[in-house]
């Protein structure tokens, strides 16, 4: 029985995560080289769960089995996890079949009952609690940019979701130091800052979180958003524009950082004149592209990591 998983990026410790992103790093250099495939999965199969919409994470995954000599199976909504099944009965079956499942769910207990009742590692590739897939991405291009991470400040401007809490919890696991400034109602979890305030104390870099964008941004090297309106919250749409109106990320914010080199990240999809400018987003120090590409270096390494073929 195989009972490591990834659903939370504490799941790995810092230095397992840093191997990690050299592996990425590595993975990434040799296909840019050679864009040869490998046979190193040859046979096996990756199951991925899709109770939402995608482009990014579909495409990284079964490209990054394509890669790897594996193959992908993808299943949507037909599936009915929790409603034609149970998720239990869903990742014994799978388990019986596919040597790895990576599933995106509205519920994160969803991911917990599949990895509770799977004898194959569980991948999140998002749920309402945390995005850990893309915060490797987003690690792994600072690296690029930066070199170290260490002494680096990253601030997050928006709505304290999921995308925030991997962010929160994996940069101050890596020595970063994050800030989140969010209205005071969508405020990340508490639970999430606490940890991630325990995990900066331990590694010298510190935590902010505000309601004020501006306080946030301060000598900021990177301004992260992501959509004010995450997957099942379309009723709330309205609502939402108007109170985050104040936290779009523009020009103006970004030259409140005092540093003319600071960085532009999104997660995608992106909406032009909501949370971000088009401007900024497509301007000289956007890196959302880089972002969307090493999801694939990410997830291959961290699929190899799982079946222990590294
Ligand atoms: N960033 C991201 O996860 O994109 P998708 O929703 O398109 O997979
Ligand atoms: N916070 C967004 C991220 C999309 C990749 C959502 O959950 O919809």
């Amino acid at each position: 029985m195989h009972h490591r998983h990834y659903l939370s990026v504490t799941d790995f410790s810092a230095e397992e995560t840093y191997t990690l992103l050299a592996l990425a790093a590595r993975l990434k250099h040799k296909w840019h080289k050679h864009q040869r495939p490998s046979k190193r999965l040859k046979g096996q199969t990756l199951a991925a769960i899709f109770e939402k919409p995608s482009l990014r994470t579909r495409t990284t995954l079964e490209v990054a089995m394509t890669q790897l000599g594996g193959h992908t199976v993808v299943l949507g909504d037909s599936i009915g996890l929790g409603v034609r099944e149970p998720a239990m009965d869903v990742a014994h079956n799978l388990a019986r079949w596919v040597q790895i499942i990576a599933a995106r769910t509205f519920a994160h207990a969803t991911l917990e009952e599949l990895a509770r009742y799977s004898a194959v590692p569980v991948i999140n590739t998002l749920s309402d609690r945390e995005h850990p897939c893309q915060a490797l991405a987003d690690m792994l291009t600072l690296q690029e940019h930066w070199g170290e991470l260490p002494g680096h400040k990253l601030a997050f401007v928006g709505d304290g979701n999921n995308v925030a809490h991997s962010l929160l919890l994996l940069g101050a696991m890596l020595g970063l130091s994050v800030a989140v400034a969010t209205p005071a109602e969508y405020a990340p979890d508490p639970l999430v800052v606490q940890r991630a305030e325990a995990c900066a104390a331990q590694h010298g870099s510190n935590i902010v979180i505000t309601t004020d964008p501006q306080i946030a941004v301060a000598e900021a090297d990177a301004i992260y958003t992501d959509v004010w309106v995450s997957m099942g919250q379309e009723a709330e749409t309205a609502t939402r524009q108007s109170i985050f109106a104040p936290y779009q990320v523009s020009q103006a914010l970004w030259a409140r950082t005092g540093n003319n080199q600071t960085l532009i990240m999104h997660d995608l999809p992106a909406h032009r004149g909501e949370e971000i400018s088009a401007e900024l987003l497509d301007g000289p120090h956007s890196v959302i592209y880089d972002q969307a590409e090493n999801r694939l270096h990410v997830q291959k390494a961290l699929i190899l990591t799982l079946l222990e073929r590294t």
